[in-house]
């Protein structure tokens, strides 16, 4: 009998209708557009109106795949998100609601940086193992938000990635090891009082950094495998250098050639972060999808690795393997077509989006419809409940 494969069968991605242009918002802030665009390799920022959170997001994400049959098959539905709207409850069960999803199944929020949709997927990997015929829908959805005029600024973004995992998967099959490795290290943090992220800027680049070094090594180290076995190294995204910075740590261990291919292939899985930004906990699979969808090489039995990264801090080197037809599966297409058909906002209107934001108080809120998009909003708050709607 043949092993049953557990991995990555539908990916599905939402961004915010609106983009900031880096160069506008260097201009802007007085900094030369080169340190946004090339130091720091970022070109646009997604920019959310207040109508869109973490559950829009996230359920918009997941409408872009789900059919009825396999609505049914879902037992586990989770949300990865630092940006939750909700200290007790989980956003998953808002999508749910929306979503029409099978009730007959756990509904749950992890939390850990930008770590807790990878948290997720290995949750789903388990249950799967454990309940032949049942699907995860795992969900990553983000709002990254440091403040105006902040260091952090250039780094923000918004959006949602939505994986189904299921037995033999149609896009990608996860591999058996993985490592993992948690230390807490206050490189980035978020108290409950604000939305807005605190961050030790160079410390988390060196802490994301050791990170991958001890779980790369620690990888390498249980299997035997060298970087050559790879097709493709991908990494969580805060900022397109970011992962280029992680990966010239471990390119010396190949030949010139393929230390091409890889740095090629990192430029085909940065493609969509450079238009949206830092999206957190999706950021990996944003870049993951970015590379399946952009590259044209790639074939079925390829190996790529993954590097997963939350700050506070937790990183996870693992593997999956591209399976028959994954290409079929993928919307290449129509995902750019959404990121072009993004409205550009002026560096004084996004700061006014930027503003009008959900109240953290009980005070009573409506949002902007003019601004209403995507398939699913939040019309506003009464009486502290977020009021959801499809997008009519
Ligand atoms: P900064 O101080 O504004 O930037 O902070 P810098 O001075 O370090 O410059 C950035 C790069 O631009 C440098 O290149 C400069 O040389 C270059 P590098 O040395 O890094 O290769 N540069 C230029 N290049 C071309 N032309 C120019 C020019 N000028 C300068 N004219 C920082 C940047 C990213 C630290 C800041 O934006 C920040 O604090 N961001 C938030 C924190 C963050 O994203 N950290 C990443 C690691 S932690 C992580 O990934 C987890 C996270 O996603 C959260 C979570 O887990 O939930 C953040």
């Amino acid at each position: 009998m043949s092993k049953m494969t557990i991995g990555i069968d539908q990916l599905g991605f939402y961004t915010p209708n609106y983009y900031v242009d880096l160069v506008d918002l260097a201009q802007a802030r007085g900094v030369d557009p080169d340190k946004f665009t090339i130091g720091i390799g970022q070109d646009k920022q997604a920019v959310p109106p207040s109508s869109q959170d973490v559950v829009t997001m996230g359920a918009s994400a997941a409408n872009e795949f789900l059919t009825p049959d396999m609505k049914q098959d879902i037992g586990l539905i989770v949300l990865g998100t630092e940006t939750g709207i909700d200290a007790s409850k989980a956003g998953s069960l808002y999508i749910q609601q929306l979503l029409n999803l099978n009730p007959w199944s756990r509904a749950i929020e992890i939390k850990e940086a930008c770590y807790g949709a990878t948290a997720g997927l290995m949750l789903a990997k388990d249950y799967i193992a454990t309940h032949p015929g049942k699907t995860a829908l795992v969900i990553a959805s983000d709002i990254a938000r440091y403040g105006l005029e902040t260091g952090g600024e250039v780094t923000q973004g918004a959006g949602a990635i939505a994986m189904l995992v299921t037995e033999n998967p149609r896009i990608m099959a996860l591999g058996d090891v993985s490592s993992y490795y948690s230390e807490q290290v206050m490189d980035f943090w978020r108290p409950v009082y604000t939305d807005e992220a605190i961050a030790l800027g160079k410390y988390s680049t060196e802490q994301y950094i050791r990170f991958f070094e001890l779980t790369w090594a620690d990888y390498q180290k249980q299997t035997g495998k060298q970087l050559a076995d790879f097709a493709a190294m991908t990494f969580h995204l805060p900022y397109t250098k970011m992962g280029l910075k992680a990966l010239r740590t471990a390119l010396p261990e190949a030949d010139a050639v393929k230390q091409a291919d890889l740095l090629a292939k990192y430029e085909e899985s940065i493609q969509y972060s450079r238009q949206v930004g830092n999206i957190y906990t999706g950021s990996l699979y944003l870049g993951l999808l970015s590379l399946l969808e952009k590259n044209t090489n790639l074939q079925a039995g390829d190996e790529i690795g993954l590097f997963s990264y939350g700050s506070g801090a937790v990183g996870e080197f693992f593997t999956a393997t591209l399976v028959d037809g994954f290409r079929s599966q993928l919307h290449a297409e129509q995902h750019q077509a959404t990121l072009d058909a993004r409205t550009q906002l002026s560096v004084p209107d996004y700061e006014l989006v930027f503003k009008d934001k959900v109240p953290y108080a009980a005070d009573n809120y409506q949002a902007d419809p003019a601004r209403f998009a995507g398939d699913f909003v939040l019309s506003g708050v009464t009486d502290q409940q977020r009021q959801y709607q499809v997008n009519e």
